[in-house]
């Protein structure tokens, strides 16, 4: 959202122009010098208009980051200071939103960073297209098929430590929301001399030592290599190590991309067996040895290397020796064998490690592909991204085959780029409707032409020479070239027209020079033939395809005998010529995306600036015309919508905002700034303008306008801030002061009524304490009046008192006198008629009185006449104490005595036996107490009255004392049943309740004992004489709610029948006889569960428990 409100541009903070083609003035030097600026800046990205040109830092930029990623997604081109991302944003939006294929063409020297670019376009790419597992694994895939083809396929050179020596064209694919579904990887000539002769200071391809050094000491014994890197011819010595280079922990980078890529593991060793072979090969070595016929051959010095590559690739070691030192040429069925000289046989085997070299890469580049390409057959979009290897010229004629096959491919790049730039550029003015005019520019076509064309071209010439029939050397290929482009303006030899009459002695007699686009390179020939031809004897593609090693069967399918073709196979400069035109072709129907890498110095060092080799590089990258073509007719254009927006300041009616269509607003800002009309034109969505000088006075108008506003921005919102201080100010102040004018006021008030209150107060206190004088006056006096009083008054009654006392004093001296006197007088007289014992008497009449005094007292104070009244009156005197107490006790006795002698004799014998059951049972039975309320009936039934007993009452004729119903006990279980209990005067009965059968009948001479507890139960067992009559079925065990009564009457009839004490006997525990069993009754204190009636239990067959709550 802030992204969308700050708008910026490619203009902001420019160091030096962003744009070369603002450049101005637009010469060599101001070019060099701005892109100096620059990479002093670290700004290593320029463009010229959509080309990216990129100087190498040789250094880690913090410019790759994922921020910087999300800083350049989605932006416009022109929006950010150049950058890398910024182009591969505009590709893959492209792509994705237009449906436009896209190719990125990255070129360059060797060294100026091709590959580094074209992987940071992979990065970015991946960065911000689709997310999600499947498209993770695709990218993934894709980004990890480039370390895996760096190690078989990049070496260390003089010019880059990572040199790739190979081209590539890597198509991703994407489906229609842009998210990567796969790719297409494809090579271009590996350079495969390296593998057997690197140039001083280069290195073998990096794989060779990053098994040597990265590789467990097993898995080496497993190739039969040695760690060891000068145990082989093929590795140069003099740079085995690369700084900064760890090919240990590469190898191993190696190993996980490839099985990342999806490399199987059996798939991975065999890959290394063949690396391992063509390391080994390298160490076979020969010797000549002289034949009877006189011809030389070759023999192998030490067969143990020759064995152990056999073992490795399963070869047939005689196979593969015999393969070294013959070769078989066939011709219309005829065979015919010629024997190998020591040379041809070095040749043999440096083929045979090359072809295997190479050919394993082209399998590795055909693997790599079956992983990573798009799994569905929907239509896909494209990204091409080419990194090929850039214009090599060596010095001192060391051009080969190698340079010119190279140079060739960046010639053909140049022209597409020339072809695409200005189709471009001319599509883009009649889109917009804008006039074309023809720029001049140089078209290396005819270069092109020079080399490719099919009858004349240097190509189709070599190709004709190594067909030929007859003696074919360099030397006459060099002959034939001079013959036939003689006269070609960009081809020179010593032989050439220019110098048909004086020989150009800057050329060797071996060589060629060509006028590339890039600048002049000079060829030696030797070898072209040879190399075009890339001939392996089929002596030894047989021995190859014969071996038991699939992946090596596989690399030499031409090695069948089944499918021997006699027809040569194309040459190798054919062979790349058709793979260029067809990477051409694919090209064309692309939209183009250019990155021009440049080096800036030869040292691989950062921060050097070398102006003469920068020169160079522009001059044959040619971007100097590059930005004359994009000035020719307008050199800055911008849409409508941008332009206005950045410039709208500058006119009155633009600014702040143009209501119109911003074409119109455009017109009117240019019509109002007065820019001269051949400067402008107006497209049909962009203006166009055509001098940088009036885009950079528009830039400086915007500036100087930019400051104005501002200052009018600063004016106005200092006005506003010191407006709104100064209000808030004003504000703050009347609040303050009418704070402070209020606290003061509430001062002031309090103050006053302070003061009024202390005031009021002193005046009362003074009011107060006159009143208070005033009156402690009138008490004063008062007090003094009264105590004047008081002692007048005690003074007059002292004085009274005292006369009083005086006159008393005096009475009583007389009285005393006179008693005296009298006594004595008395005495006198009566002396005569006084006894001794006077005293006594006085003292017993005195006594006497006293007493008589106390009865008559006793008599008002006695108590009422009932024998519970416990009231008697106090005593009076102290030695009346005993007498008292006598005379209560004889007034009780008395009063208890004519209470008796009320009774009727009736009522005298319930009493007497209640007396009798007091004596028996008192403090010993616990259910006495309650009893002692009780009446005792003695008859409760009535027998007589109830027709029932009718019987009963007949069969007894005596006197019943006692009829009632008890619980006779069963011996048995403890169980009672109701039985009615008489007592006569000589019997006890025990009778049916129901129907007042007799039961039991015993004469009270027969009982002998009765047993109870002492608690508060009703049992009691009634003991019969041993021996008697009724004492066969042994003795009761009763339980009845009248105990006492029945035992006290039982207790008197026995008494005064037999004249003997019935035994009664309390306590808790006694036996009872049962027929002949002794029974112990034993009470316990029980539990209250069945109320408050005893319960009796059988225990066993000598206890029955009787529980008593
Ligand atoms: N953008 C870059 N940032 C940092 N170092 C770079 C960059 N581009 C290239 N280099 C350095 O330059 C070396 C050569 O780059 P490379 O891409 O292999 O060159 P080329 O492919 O053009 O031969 C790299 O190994 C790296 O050290
Ligand atoms: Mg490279």
């Amino acid at each position: 959202m802030a992204k969308m409100e700050v708008k910026t541009s490619l203009l902001d903070d420019m160091i030096g122009v962003g744009d070369m083609v603002l450049l101005e003035p637009l010469n060599e030097d101001s070019f060099i010098n701005n892109l100096k600026k620059r990479f002093d800046h670290n700004e290593v990205y320029t463009y010229i208009g959509s080309v990216v040109i990129s100087i190498n830092p040789y250094r880690s930029l913090p410019i790759y980051t994922p921020e910087k990623v999300e800083e350049y997604r989605n932006r416009n081109f022109y929006e950010l200071s150049p950058h890398i991302f910024a182009l591969s944003d505009e590709a893959y939006r492209s792509l994705r939103d237009q449906d436009k294929d896209q190719c990125i063409l990255i070129t360059g020297e060797s060294g100026a960073g091709k590959t580094e670019a074209s992987k940071l376009v992979m990065s970015y790419v991946a960065a911000v297209c689709g997310k999600g597992a499947e498209v993770n694994q695709v990218k993934e895939q894709l980004l990890q098929s480039n370390p895996v083809l760096e190690a078989f396929g990049n070496a260390k050179t003089v010019r880059n430590d990572n040199s790739s020596r190979f081209g590539k064209y890597m198509d991703i694919e994407f489906d229609f929301k842009g998210d990567p579904l796969g790719g297409v990887i494809s090579n271009y000539l590996l350079e495969k001399s390296r593998v057997v002769k690197q140039p001083r200071g280069e290195r073998n391809f990096h794989i060779f030592y990053q098994i040597l050094s990265g590789a467990s000491e097993e898995f080496l014994c497993k190739l039969k290599l040695e760690r060891d890197f000068s145990r082989y011819n093929y590795l140069g010595l003099d740079s085995a190590k690369v700084n900064g280079v760890d090919d240990a922990s590469n190898f191993r980078t190696v190993r996980n991309a490839m099985q990342i890529v999806g490399f199987m593991d059996h798939e991975t060793q065999s890959v290394f067996e063949v690396v391992a072979a063509v390391l080994k090969l390298g160490n076979i070595e020969f010797k000549p040895e002289s034949r009877a016929n006189g011809l030389d051959e070759s023999k192998i010095k030490d067969k143990n290397e020759l064995k152990e590559i056999c073992e490795l690739t399963g070869i047939d070691q005689s196979v593969l020796e015999r393969a070294f030192s013959f070769r078989t040429v066939e011709a219309k069925q005829e065979k015919v064998s010629t024997t190998l000289n020591v040379a041809q046989a070095y040749y043999a085997r440096d083929a045979l490690a090359k072809n295997l070299y190479s050919r394993l890469f082209s399998w590795l580049v055909t693997r790599i592909n079956e992983s990573i390409k798009a799994q569905t057959k929907v239509r896909k979009k494209v990204m091409g991204v080419l990194d090929i290897y850039g214009f090599e010229i060596f010095e001192n004629a060391d051009n080969s085959f190698e340079q010119f096959i190279i140079n060739y491919c960046n010639e053909k790049l140049q022209q597409i780029f020339i072809e695409l730039t200005l189709k471009e550029e001319q599509e883009e003015y009649i889109r917009e409707g804008i006039e074309w005019t023809n720029i001049e520019y140089f078209n290396n076509a005819i270069i092109c032409d020079l080399i490719e064309n099919n009858q004349t071209g240097i190509l189709a010439m070599l190709d004709e020479e190594c067909l030929r029939p007859g003696t074919v050397t360099d030397d006459t290929f060099l002959e034939k070239l001079n013959q036939v482009c003689a006269t070609h303006q960009h081809f020179e030899s010593r032989m050439s027209k220019c110098s048909r009459f004086l020989n150009d002695t800057s050329l060797p007699h071996s060589c060629f020079r060509i006028q590339h686009y890039a600048g002049k390179v000079m060829y030696q020939v030797e070898g072209f033939v040879d190399k075009n031809n890339d001939l392996l004897y089929r002596d030894l593609s047989q021995a190859m395809w014969k071996a038991n090693h699939s992946l090596i069967k596989a690399l030499f399918p031409e090695g069948n005998p089944a499918k021997i073709n006699l027809k040569r196979p194309p040459t190798a400069g054919s062979q790349f010529k058709a793979s260029v035109a067809t990477l051409m072709k694919n090209l064309q129907t692309k939209n183009p995306n250019y990155i021009r890498c440049i080096k800036p110095n030869d040292k691989k060092a950062a921060h050097i600036f070398n102006d003469a080799l920068v020169c160079h590089q522009i001059r044959y990258l040619g971007l100097l015309e590059n930005v004359r073509v994009r000035r020719a007719g307008y050199a800055f254009r911008q849409a409508y919508e941008p332009c206005l927006e950045r410039y709208k300041m500058l006119c009155k009616q633009t600014w702040p905002h143009w209501r119109g269509p911003a074409r119109a607003g455009v017109e009117v800002l240019f019509d109002e700034l007065g820019i001269p009309e051949e400067e402008f034109s107006f497209g049909r969505s962009k203006i166009f303008i055509r001098n940088p000088r009036t885009l950079f006075k528009l830039e400086d108008l915007r500036k100087q306008r930019l400051e104005d506003l501002a200052t009018l921005i600063e004016k106005i919102y200092r006005g506003w801030k010191c407006r709104t201080r100064f209000l808030l100010m004003k504000k703050s102040q009347i609040v303050i002061a009418s704070w402070v004018r209020r606290h003061a006021q509430q001062k002031r008030y309090q103050k006053i009524k302070s003061s009024a209150i202390v005031v009021q107060s002193y005046i009362r206190g003074w009011k107060a304490r006159k009143l208070l004088r005033e009156l402690k006056h009138l008490k004063r006096c008062n007090e003094a009046a009264t105590i004047i009083a008081a002692y007048w008054h005690g003074t007059q009654a002292r004085r009274e008192l005292k006369r009083l006392k005086e006159e008393a004093r005096r009475k009583h001296a007389v009285a005393v006198i006179w008693a005296y006197w009298l006594g004595l007088k008395v005495r006198r007289e009566y002396r005569k008629y006084f006894r001794a014992n006077a005293g006594r008497k006085i003292y017993e009449f005195t006594l006497q009185r006293l007493m008589q005094k106390y009865f008559l007292e006793m008599k008002k104070k006695m108590p009422s006449l009932s024998p519970i009244d416990k009231n008697w009156p106090a005593r009076p005197y102290l030695f009346l104490d005993s007498t008292h107490k006598e005379l209560k006790r004889i007034f009780h006795l008395w009063r208890c005595k004519k209470y008796r002698d009320q009774f009727t004799d009736q009522q005298k014998l319930i009493y007497e036996e209640k007396l009798e059951a007091s004596e028996l049972f008192k403090d010993k039975k616990a259910l006495y107490p309650a009893s002692v309320g009780q009446p005792f009936q003695g008859a409760y039934l009535e027998i007589s009255e109830n027709p029932k007993y009718k019987k009963l009452k007949d069969a007894v004729d005596e006197k019943i004392i006692i009829a009632e119903v008890v619980n006779k006990i069963n011996r048995a279980n403890g169980k009672a049943t109701s039985r009615i209990f008489l007592l006569t005067k000589n019997n006890v009965l025990l009778a049916d309740q129901k129907n007042g059968t007799i039961k039991s009948e015993v004469p009270l001479g027969d009982v002998t004992k009765v047993s109870m507890s002492s608690q508060n139960d009703g049992f009691f067992a009634v003991h019969l004489k041993e021996g008697s009559e009724a004492a066969t079925k042994g003795d009761f065990l009763l339980s009845s709610d009248h105990l006492i009564e029945m035992a006290t009457k039982l207790y008197r009839t026995t008494l005064s029948q037999t004249k003997q004490k019935l035994n009664i006997e309390i306590s808790d525990e006694f036996l009872v006889q049962f027929k002949q069993d002794k029974v112990c009754v034993k009470f316990i204190q029980g539990s209250q569960k069945n109320g408050n009636i005893p319960t009796c239990k059988r225990k066993n067959n000598r206890l029955l428990e009787v529980a008593v709550p």
